[in-house]
Parts: structure tokens; C-alpha cells; sequence
């Protein structure tokens, strides 16, 4: 199968963009696969209410067929077509935050194929903040199912040159919006009877935010990763190794993430991996990229940085692409410098804790 891509620039509304929104509603309509730009990530969409179509997602990406996909909606009104019941804080969740990086589980209809949800009697909603993404949806006239466009267990991808790696020859057409504004996905909320909110994934609204409209936001415990592998987590993505690079990647996260700390742990990292003759590639802050280049700790074409030391908004941008950056090259090792856990850092750790496998230098 050829796979077309179409750049989609200005407004929705825009006479140049009409061709290109109808043709993929209309892919969608007919059981086909689009891959399409959110804020987040790019996605892989299917018509939501059609579990054949649905399928084809799971064939292209390579993906386990208990993990459930998230259904993607125009506006608040289409909610109501795919979950059974909104409660007052889900309500809430939505009014503060929706069009917007977060994805609701909630009570599932009877229209929502349980090919979909893994068998689940809940269904993951998302609202994206994204115009084309969410006039792609009008077109289509239904709910989008859509997991990230990546092969599974690789980087999600932030932009449609690397959707096209993943997915080319697999489906028919990439939309192509350019790169996406927060590079990490969505933060997925469970909600309870008891008014709590429990974070499956972090993501970009964090728990800070959600903890000005809730006084009880919580983790899932599964989510801290290595030290507690034996507990299920409620998302089931959540338990596969993910967002991998092809090279084995340790994650340097020294206490308080001092600067001479950091150095310490990587000259010594490095040294012992040429002493096993690895070739190692180093995924850090533009300042440690300073002085590792200055150091010649490794050639300069092995340092990738991810930006500025605590500027998260931006490294969660750059994060995925550094971590594919490596693919290409013949590093047989990897090492990345760990941010803080506040705020958006929650989210940027996540995802680094789970393509180090849980592989931690402290
Ligand atoms: O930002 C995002 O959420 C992106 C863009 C494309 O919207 N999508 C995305 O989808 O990241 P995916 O499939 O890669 O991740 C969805 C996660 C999976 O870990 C899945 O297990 C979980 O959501 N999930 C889906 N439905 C669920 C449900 N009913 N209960 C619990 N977890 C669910
Ligand atoms: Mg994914």
C-alpha cells in the first residue's frame, strides 16, 4: 500500500485544507487507518464504533489485542454517544481541562465494540486540543479510536516523518500538521465513587493542575515503575516496556540531579562501557551537553540535548525524537540525565523510566 501524506498548514477552515479533512473523514468512514496530529502525539485512527476497522490498528502497530484504545471526540456532546455516565467530577475534569491533553476513563455504552476496549466495561475519552485534529473528527462523523501511530514498544511519534518510519507502507495516509506542542501523551484519569482521581499516566496536565479543582489526586502505585512490577496497573499499556530506543538506555538520576553528580556518574558509565567496547550515545541537558563536549567524553555526534536543565515544557517536546535519534547511529549504549519529578517532570520520568527498563543510576 502507498502511504500518501498531505501537509496541512493555517486553519481547518481554509479552502487548501477542505481536500485533505474530507478525504481522510472519509478513509475513517470506510473502515481505513489515518494518522493524524493531536497536541500530544501523533495518533492512528480508526472508526471507534467499528471493531473490524479497529482491528487493523492492532495489525498495523504490532499491539498486544488486551491493550484498549482511546476514542477521540469533537466536542462534549459526542461524549455522551460512547459513555454511559458522567459524574459531577467528571464533569468538572472536563470543563477545566477539555479541549486538552487528558483522557477520562469512563463507563462505557453498548456502542462501543469490545474489541475496543480490551473487554473493558470502561472506555478512555479524549477531547484534543488540536483544530485539525478535531474538524478530522467531524469529517468522520464518528468517534476516532487511536493509540499513538508508533510501533509498539518504540517513541511515540511527534511528527509525521516519524509516523511515516512506523506506518509507512501500512495504511494510506498521514496528515501532517508539523510537530506536536507537548510531545508526551495524555494524562489518562481514573475517577471514583469517593470523589478521587487516580493518574494511570502522567502527562501534561499534571497533578498539580488536577489538584486545584480535586483534594485527592493520587498515583497509581503501579506507576513508579521497577520497585513495584508486581502490581497490575489499571491502564494495561502501562505494563509493557515502551517508548524504547533500539540501544539498552541507563537513566542517571543522582539525588537533588547536581551537576558534578551527573559528570561523576558519567564519566564513569562511559569509561567502563568502551572498556566493554560499546559505542555510547548520551541523551542529556544542553548544559551537561557543554561540558561532555568540552570533555570529549564521547564524539559530539553521540551527544543529543534535550534542552535547557528544568526546562520541562521544551524537553518533553524534544524527548521522544532524542531518544529515536540514536536508531540511526551504531550506538550500542545509552545514557540519559533524568529532570525533576514535579509538574510536567512526573510525566518526562515516566516515559524515561520505561525506556531504561527501569534501569536506574542513583
Ligand atoms: O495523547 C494520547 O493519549 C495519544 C494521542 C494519539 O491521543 N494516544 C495514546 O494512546 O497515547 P495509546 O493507546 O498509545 O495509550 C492509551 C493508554 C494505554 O496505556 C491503554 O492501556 C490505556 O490508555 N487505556 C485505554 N483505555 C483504557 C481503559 N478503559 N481503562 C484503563 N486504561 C485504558
Ligand atoms: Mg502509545
Amino acid at each position: 500500500m502507498k502511504t500518501e501524506i498531505i501537509k496541512i498548514v493555517g486553519s481547518p477552515a481554509d479552502e487548501s485544507n477542505k481536500h485533505a479533512l474530507d478525504r481522510a473523514g472519509e478513509l475513517i468512514r470506510s473502515g481505513e487507518l489515518v494518522a493524524f496530529p493531536t497536541e500530544t502525539v501523533y495518533g492512528l485512527g480508526a472508526n471507534g464504533l467499528d471493531a473490524i476497522a479497529s482491528k487493523k490498528i492492532y495489525e498495523a502497530k504490532g499491539r498486544p489485542s488486551d491493550n484498549p484504545l482511546i476514542l477521540h471526540v469533537a466536542n462534549r456532546e459526542m461524549i455522551d454517544t460512547i459513555a454511559s455516565d458522567v459524574s459531577p467530577l467528571a464533569e468538572k475534569i472536563i470543563a477545566s481541562f477539555c479541549p486538552g491533553p487528558i483522557t477520562l476513563i469512563l463507563p462505557k455504552k453498548a456502542t462501543v465494540p469490545d474489541g475496543i476496549t480490551g473487554g473493558l466495561m470502561t472506555v478512555g475519552v479524549r477531547m484534543p486540543d488540536n483544530d485539525f485534529c478535531r474538524a478530522l473528527i467531524k469529517s468522520a462523523g464518528v468517534p476516532i479510536a487511536a493509540p499513538s501511530a508508533n510501533i509498539s514498544g518504540r517513541p511515540s511519534p511527534t511528527n509525521a516523518e516519524a509516523v511515516y518510519r512506523d506506518m509507512k507502507g501500512k495504511i494510506p495516509l498521514i496528515l501532517d500538521a508539523g510537530p506536536c506542542k507537548f510531545g508526551v501523551e495524555s494524562t489518562i484519569v481514573a475517577l471514583d465513587e469517593n470523589e478521587t482521581i487516580t493518574i494511570l499516566r502522567p502527562g501534561a496536565v499534571t497533578r498539580e493542575m488536577l489538584l486545584e479543582i480535586c483534594e485527592n489526586v493520587r498515583l497509581d502505585p503501579a506507576m513508579s515503575g521497577t520497585q513495584c512490577e508486581n502490581i497490575r496497573p489499571m491502564a494495561p499499556g502501562m505494563k509493557y516496556r515502551h517508548y524504547a530506543p533500539k540501544a539498552p538506555l541507563t537513566l542517571i538520576e543522582p539525588q537533588a540531579l547536581e551537576i558534578d553528580a551527573i559528570m561523576k556518574i558519567l564519566r564513569h558509565e562511559i569509561k567502563k562501557s568502551e572498556a566493554a567496547h560499546k559505542k555510547i550515545g548520551i541523551i542529556v541537558s544542553d548544559e551537561i551537553a557543554a561540558m561532555a563536549k568540552d570533555e570529549r567524553l564521547v564524539p559530539r555526534e553521540y551527544v543529543v540535548s534535550y534542552g535547557k536543565r528544568g526546562d520541562l515544557k521544551n524537553i518533553a517536546a524534544r524527548l521522544y525524537d532524542s531518544l529515536r535519534f540514536f536508531d540511526d547511529t551504531d550506538a550500542s549504549q545509552l545514557l540519559a540525565e533524568a529532570t525533576t519529578r514535579k509538574g510536567l517532570g512526573l510525566a518526562i520520568m515516566n516515559r524515561l523510566m520505561k525506556a531504561s527498563g527501569g534501569n536506574v543510576i542513583c
